[in-house]
C-alpha cells in the first residue's frame, strides 16, 4: 500500500496522533527543506553578487542569509518538540525542497528577482501550513509559521523595492491575474 507522504516523510517519528498531524508533518518538512535551500542560495548571492550596487545587494543579503540561519534553527527545534525529525541529509534536502537552488549564472537583478520570487513561494508555504495549523489547533505551530510568513514579507517588500523592474513585472503579474480573474467571472456569468 502506497501513500502520497510515503517518500517525503519515511523519516518522521511515530506520533501519538500521527494520522492526524502527518499531512501537517510533511508540510513542516517541506518547509524546513526550502528554508534551507534560500538560505544557501541567499547566502551564495551574498557572496557572488557583483555591479555598481554591490555594497547594497552585499548588505541586504547578508542580513537575510543570517536571519534565515536562525529561523531554520527555531523551525527544527519546533520539530523536535513535535517529535518530527528535521532532515539532516543534504540530497534529502534538495528532492523535497520546493525553491530551486541558487543560479550560477544570474547578474545582480537575476538574483533580486529569483529571491524576491523564493520568498513569495516560501510565504504561501507558510500561509498553507498555518491553516493547516490551525486546523488541527496546533497553535504553537501556527505561531511559528506566522512569524516567518511576516519575517519573508518584509523580505519580499525589500527585494522589490530594490529593483524597479522586478517591482513592475510583479505588479503586472498581479494586474494580469486581476484581469484573468475577472475574465473569468465575466465568462462564468
Ligand atoms: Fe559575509
Amino acid at each position: 500500500m502506497s501513500h502520497w507522504f510515503d517518500s517525503s516523510i519515511a523519516h518522521l517519528h511515530k506520533y501519538s496522533k500521527k494520522s492526524i498531524m502527518e499531512k501537517l508533518f510533511k508540510l513542516l518538512s517541506d518547509a524546513q527543506a526550502s528554508l534551507f535551500v534560500l538560505f544557501h542560495k541567499t547566502w551564495v548571492y551574498h557572496w557572488n553578487v557583483v555591479g555598481k550596487d554591490f555594497q547594497q545587494h552585499h548588505t541586504l543579503f547578508g542580513e537575510q542569509y543570517n536571519t534565515i540561519f536562525e529561523e531554520i534553527d527555531r523551525l527544527s527545534e519546533h520539530m523536535r518538540y513535535l517529535n518530527v525529525k528535521p532532515l539532516s541529509s543534504l540530497n534529502r534536502v534538495l528532492e523535497v525542497s520546493k525553491i530551486k537552488e541558487a543560479s550560477s549564472s544570474a547578474n545582480a537583478e537575476g538574483m533580486i528577482s529569483d529571491l524576491l520570487q523564493s520568498n513569495i513561494d516560501f510565504c504561501d508555504m507558510m500561509g498553507k501550513i498555518s491553516e493547516e495549523a490551525e486546523e488541527q489547533k496546533s497553535y504553537a505551530t501556527a505561531n511559528l509559521v506566522q512569524d516567518l510568513m511576516e519575517s519573508h514579507g518584509k523580505f519580499v517588500w525589500m527585494l522589490r523595492s530594490f529593483s524597479d523592474t522586478s517591482s513592475k513585472r510583479v505588479q503586472e503579474e498581479v494586474e494580469e491575474e486581476v484581469i484573468e480573474e475577472v475574465e473569468e467571472e465575466t465568462t462564468e456569468e
